[in-house]
């Protein structure tokens, strides 16, 4: 009997249908978290999933569980799932790949008429990004009881809103649920994986096998706001020029350190941001990512000491609050190797490999076995509307997924 496989045809439609919402000029997409781009992406997944046959449910978080009932409902459910919101300029597959890989297991068993012991779900987590509020991956930093509800509800938007208040206002506000009361037994996420590794290393299926720490602080030099005209150089507090100087100190900083560090500052605001005034106040955030706990923690002391003597220096103040931090993440040393077992099986090149970038999966680690399933992009390029898959490998991982799913559901 010919081997069940997901069908490819479908699932490529459903990014490019997917894709179509938010929609940019060069074959991106955006959907910031809790926008009205994303409630209507969120609203299609649901459509789908209700026309799958799947029961809906919404918590307090905004996370949306799409169950397919099994057999025995008393059993927790095999999870898989992603994130829909995406970056201001992304591509159609960073998160989305991994909600609609669900979905097409989903089809693909009522296709072949196949149900399962234990329930499946299939999960969009809220916010996984952290463009519009922080911190990332706070929907399920709220399931797996990282992140208080309140505390998430609320964070402040960068449209000046709260959480709670878009969460209401899209009609994404449902009943507070953690993992206590809503058992999953296992999380399986498949994604893209952003990075050039298995395209150099010609592989078709990453089993990942962690993700690296990272950590994430908001740095805020304040000097004095005041006239472009008829301030004399040696006078001025410009935070501006102070903050230029700390970015390029710590681009060498790390410059120096080897390969492994990953250091971005991505966020600059300038206030007040006019031409003829002397700049008074800027904030930066830096995103700070490595393999290693002991090599996070010497580099945070460093940064930390190193800003505080610019701005001594150039008697500006700082402050830095930290936004996130997220220890390095072991997936569940089985589950990987069943990963990599049912890519083997089905004919796909596989290799282990660690994540550089952070995912949902890394919070769920904590409570049940999890782990991920990578496929290539084209020159590692992600978070960026020239981000691509082909449709053979979105559809080699879902195989794989579905599978892994399979042997765990019974
Ligand atoms: C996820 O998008 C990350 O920034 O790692
Ligand atoms: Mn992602
Ligand atoms: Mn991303």
């Amino acid at each position: 009997m010919e081997k069940l496989r997901v069908n490819e045809q479908r699932l490529w439609l459903t990014h490019v249908e997917m894709g179509k919402i938010g929609a940019l000029p060069n074959g991106g997409c955006c959907r910031l978290a809790l926008s009205d781009e994303d409630k209507m992406g969120r609203d299609l997944f649901i459509r789908w999933s209700r026309e799958a046959g799947c029961e809906i449910r919404i918590d307090a978080a905004g996370n949306i569980f799409a169950r397919r009932p099994g057999l025995d409902n008393s059993l927790p459910a095999v999870a898989t799932g992603s994130h829909l919101d995406t970056q201001p300029h992304a591509g159609l597959y960073d998160g989305i790949y991994g909600v609609l890989a669900g979905l097409e297991v989903f089809r693909t068993l009522n296709d072949a008429g196949i149900e399962t012991q234990a329930p499946l779900e299939n999960i969009v987590w809220t916010n996984e990004e952290c463009v519009r509020f922080s911190p990332p991956t706070s929907g399920s930093m709220v399931f797996t009881e990282q992140l208080g509800i309140a505390e998430l509800h609320q964070a402040k938007t960068t449209d000046g809103t709260t959480v709670g208040q878009d969460l209401q206002r899209l009609g994404y506000l449902g009943d507070h649920i953690t993992m206590a009361s809503h058992k999953i037994g296992c999380f399986i996420e498949a994604h893209i994986e952003q990075g050039p590794i298995l395209e150099q290393q010609n592989k078709t299926i990453g089993a990942v096998t962690g993700i690296q720490g990272a950590r994430m602080f908001e740095v805020r030099v304040t000097g004095q706001d005041n006239h472009a005209g008829t301030t004399p150089m040696p006078l001025r507090r410009d935070a501006l020029t102070g903050a230029t100087r700390m970015v390029l100190w710590l681009n060498e900083l790390v410059a120096d350190q080897g390969d492994d560090i990953r250091l971005t500052i991505g966020r600059f605001n300038v206030s007040p941001n006019s031409a003829s005034t002397v700049p008074g106040a800027v904030t930066f955030q830096i995103d700070l990512r490595h393999p290693q706990m002991t090599v996070l923690n010497a580099l945070e002391d460093r940064i930390r000491m190193g800003l505080a003597e610019k701005a001594r220096q150039a008697g500006l103040g700082l402050t830095i609050k930290d936004i996130c931090a997220f220890a390095p993440v072991a997936f569940d040393g089985a589950l990987v190797a069943m990963i990599e077992a049912q890519a083997v099986a089905s004919g796909y090149s596989v290799m282990r490999m660690l994540s550089g970038a952070a995912h949902d999966a890394g919070n769920l680690a904590a409570l049940v076995p999890t782990a991920m399933i990578f496929v290539p992009c084209e020159k590692g390029i992600s978070h960026n509307e020239a981000e691509r898959a082909t449709p053979g490998d979105l559809a080699a991982g879902a195989n794989v997924l579905l599978y892994t799913m399979l042997s765990r559901a019974g």
